[in-house]
């Protein structure tokens, strides 16, 4: 592989989902035929993801991104053990026609806006037979519980001083804002007007997230029910107990393009497994398969392209160690 094919890899694995949009991932060259990936440093969030799984699955969310990307050039490649505090190598085993969801890793966004009421039927029938580790919801009323659910556990977040902190250090709420178009989280991908984004960044501030709870105000403004309910569909994504994070966000990436090829657009909402009860509450209304657990809820929908917003990622060069 030249270094210029190692780059353009690189900058369509870059495209990855990953959490917060913190881009832990980079990368190097070891010979013509082997690439490592490592973890970045001070890219972690230490109280938002305190035992490291998210970060871990955005890493095999960007390694299955990858080994996507070079299918598309005719090269296949696997994952092989890493050495020292490498996260991951993988080599070149030979050559392969390209993988059918490899050409949607570059179209593939994170919508946070309401869906058009289109219930996408048809669709929906597709991704349930494509995906046997989904739990596809349609129906109204459990739509809104998930939506409900989800507002009782972010606000519930929010209330942690610390990671409200940890957000606001990756939320970048002006266009003027240096890592706007490089890193975490911008008012664009969060669907926030100026003013939205401007209030945002007074809301969240310590002390005045506190005295708004205390007026009961802070749930209608962390709160998303009304986007939520706007879902033509909750997909529940659950995979073995014992499976590795790592294992686990290459998954999630591949069902995530899946949609993609569809025509779905989606937004993870992993709060919904993070938050014991809401897991719990989900589990006891869906159901849930044995020896599983929920790795995260996406909402489902339609959207015109023109309303994805566009993808703001670090450049290939601050990408290679
Ligand atoms: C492990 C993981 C957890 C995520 N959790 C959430 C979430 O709870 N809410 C959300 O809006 N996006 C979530 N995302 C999506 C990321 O924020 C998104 O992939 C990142 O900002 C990059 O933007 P893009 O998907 O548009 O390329 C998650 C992604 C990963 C890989």
């Amino acid at each position: 592989m030249s270094p210029e094919v190692f780059a353009a890899l690189i900058a369509d694995a870059a495209l990855s989902p990953n959490v917060h949009n913190i881009q832990p991932t980079i990368w190097r060259q070891i010979d013509a035929t082997t690439v490592a990936a490592a973890q970045a440093s001070r890219r972690t969030l230490p109280v938002g993801d305190p035992t490291g799984r998210d970060v871990e699955a955005s890493h095999g969310a960007a390694v299955e991104g990858f080994i996507l990307a070079a299918s598309l050039r005719g090269m296949e490649m696997r994952v092989t053990a890493p050495e020292g505090s490498e996260i991951a190598r993988l080599i070149v085993t030979g050559e392969v026609d390209p993988d059918p969801l490899a050409s949607f890793l570059t179209a593939r966004r994170t919508y946070r806006g309401r869906f058009l009421p289109d219930r996408a039927v048809p669709i929906l029938d597709a991704l349930a037979q494509t995906a046997p580790d989904l739990t596809i919801l349609r129906e109204r009323p459990d739509i809104d519980q998930v939506a409900h659910l989800n507002d009782q556990a972010s606000l519930k977040s929010f209330r942690d001083a610390r990671f409200r902190a940890e957000l606001l250090a990756w939320m970048r709420l002006s266009r003027r804002h240096p890592s706007w178009a490089v890193d975490g989280l911008n008012a664009r991908a969060m669907e926030m007007s100026g003013l939205e984004a401007a209030g945002a960044g007074v809301v969240l501030k310590p002390g005045m997230f506190e005295f708004l709870d205390r007026l009961g105000l802070a749930g209608a403004l962390t709160g998303e029910a009304a986007v939520v309910q706007s879902s033509a569909a909750i997909a529940l994504l659950r995979r073995p107990i014992g499976e590795t994070p790592f294992e686990t966000g290459r998954r999630w990436h591949r069902v995530w393009l899946e949609m993609t090829r569809l025509g779905l657009s989606a937004a993870p909402m992993t709060v919904l497994a993070d938050d014991r009860a809401a897991a719990e509450a989900l589990a006891a209304r869906f159901g849930q398969p044995p020896g599983t657990k929920l790795v995260t809820a996406f909402r489902l929908g339609l959207v015109p392209e023109s309303a994805l917003p566009p993808p703001a990622r670090r450049p290939v060069s601050d990408l290679i160690f």
